[in-house]
């Protein structure tokens, strides 16, 4: 099966960075079609050139975040973005597949892109450093099938995930007739599986029956750009190009 891993990405200095490092992980993996919905109004060059450079098959998509959530105090990041990439996987996917959203911040072992590819439903596993117990993993009985989740945020919700956390077939995607991801700030996630109608019982524990940290909710910090411009003595052409 085809993996189609979904990065939303937004323009930032940080951003040719972090589609450099994710993406050169993913050249480590056979049939991976990466979507890079970016939340622009348009394909950017700078992103167009990024992936150009990188070689992997490709789909780069623009859709802006509307205007009300930008303003609000806990903004849906990635949303509009997923949701188009997801509609681009229901009308021109491989139905032998499996969708998976990586944000560009994130951090794999290519190890788990492997064991996700046969997922026939929705697989989950556990992600690292998130949340204020650490790591965020779905919890198995004796019989090794999900019956709860170890979340520092339950919020009420279903699926105490992170989009890191799961991955799902093409083919039960196409099925289920209400997809949607809802603009709720942290509530993302359970809202998209919801619209699966998924069951705890449907879930397929990855990462050795979940003992296993194989992606991370890393972050990057953000340098405080102060000035651009080179001072007299490091005005030479490089330098001038290096910043422009
Ligand atoms: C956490 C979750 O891991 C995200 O999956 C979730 O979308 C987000 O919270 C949320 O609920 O808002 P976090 O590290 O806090 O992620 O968020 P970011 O990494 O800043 O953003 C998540 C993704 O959306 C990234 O791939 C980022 O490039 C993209 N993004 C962010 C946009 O497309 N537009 C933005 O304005 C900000
Ligand atoms: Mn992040």
């Amino acid at each position: 099966p085809l993996l189609y891993i979904v990065t939303p990405t937004y323009r930032r200095p940080e951003m040719v960075a972090e589609l450099t490092r994710l993406g050169q992980t993913l050249l480590l993996v056979p049939r991976v079609h990466w979507i890079l919905p970016e939340d622009s109004h348009t394909c950017s060059s700078i992103v167009t050139d990024t992936l150009t450079r990188i070689g992997l098959p490709y789909t780069h998509l623009a859709t802006p975040m509307p205007e009300v959530y930008r303003k609000q105090t806990y903004v849906p990041r990635g949303v509009a973005n997923r949701r188009a990439a997801v509609s681009w996987i229901q009308n021109h996917a491989e139905p032998n597949s499996v969708l998976y959203f990586l944000d560009d911040d994130n951090s794999i072992d290519v190890r788990l892109l492997e064991q996700m590819r046969y997922t026939e439903k929705v697989s989950m596993f556990p992600v690292g450093l998130i949340g204020k117990f650490s790591v965020s993993s779905p919890v198995l009985n004796k019989e090794g099938r999900v019956t709860d989740f170890y979340d520092g945020w339950p919020a009420g919700r279903k699926f105490q995930v992170d989009m890191a956390g799961f991955a799902v077939n093409v083919g039960y995607l196409k099925k289920q007739p209400r997809v949607t991801m809802p603009y709720i700030a942290g509530h993302e996630e359970d809202g998209f599986l919801k619209s699966l109608n998924l069951q705890l019982e449907d879930i397929e524990p990855l990462a050795n029956g979940c003992s296993e940290v194989l992606v991370w909710h890393t972050r990057t910090f953000k340098n405080q750009v102060r000035d651009v411009r080179p001072d007299k003595e490091h005005s030479s052409e490089n330098v001038q190009q290096l910043l422009s």
